[in-house]
């Protein structure tokens, strides 16, 4: 690791510092706030310690609110498009913030708030911009449509400080040989907690998803 790197990562909130534990990170997105309780609890019940509550219904704030008032869970916000978003999602109670593409007034916003930012890259100049803004680990988006876990290793090499979070389209099938690449910081998808998952409130089968996804996991990091 350079100095520069160094000194630019020491100005952003590192985000391995709120992803403990568990490298496998549930995207959801709440349909309504008396969804976001009895989610909660599926999801601590199935082993998770982060989720991402995407800012795409009107009821993501108040989600993220009751999530974080949990306390089982490390709640960030996703689908963060502007810093006023950021700013919203933080007061929510967000201790971290993603977003789809890569949108530097964003990253600089997240970074006077003190919250870890994980903005969306798809290729190695947003990368790039990414490193030269202080990012250290940038989420990679959409991942299985960009080609997957090759594009990963293929991105690592040039960058070999930048760690990733990759997420769409990504389900339990593929998630070893994500996991498998030491750059890979934790996979995101919304396949443990679908929408007709949600509709039909089975939070038995978000259960039972959560904690296949974080058997994986802990299989990946031994
Ligand atoms: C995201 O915002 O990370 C994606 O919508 C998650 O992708 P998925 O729904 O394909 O898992």
């Amino acid at each position: 690791m350079t100095d520069a790197f160094a000194r630019r990562q020491n100005g952003t909130a590192d985000p391995a510092s709120v992803l403990p534990g568990s490298r496998i990170l549930p995207v959801l997105t709440v349909p309504s706030a008396t969804t976001a309780a009895p989610l909660a609890e599926a999801l601590v019940a199935g082993g998770a310690r982060c989720v991402e509550v995407t800012l795409r219904t009107p009821a993501a704030l108040e989600a993220v609110r009751t999530m974080a008032a949990h306390g089982g869970l490390c709640v960030g916000a996703g689908t963060v498009l502007t810093p006023e978003d950021a700013e919203r999602a933080v007061e929510a109670g967000a201790r971290f913030v993603l977003s789809p593409g890569y949108d530097a007034e964003t990253v600089e916003r997240c970074r006077l708030l003190g919250v870890p930012v994980m903005p969306g890259v798809a290729t190695a100049t947003e990368v790039q911009r990414a490193l030269r803004d202080g990012v250290s680990t940038v989420k990679l988006f959409p991942a299985e449509s960009l080609g997957g876990p090759a594009v990963i290793a293929a991105l690592a090499a040039p960058f070999p400080g930048m760690r990733f979070v990759p997420t769409g389209g990504i389900g339990p099938a593929r998630l070893p040989e994500y996991l498998g690449h030491p750059a890979v910081a934790a996979v995101g998808g919304s396949w443990m907690a679908s929408a007709a998952l949600l509709e039909s409130n089975d939070w038995a089968q978000v259960r039972r998803l959560t904690a296949e996804a974080v058997a994986i996991g802990e299989r990946g990091v031994s």
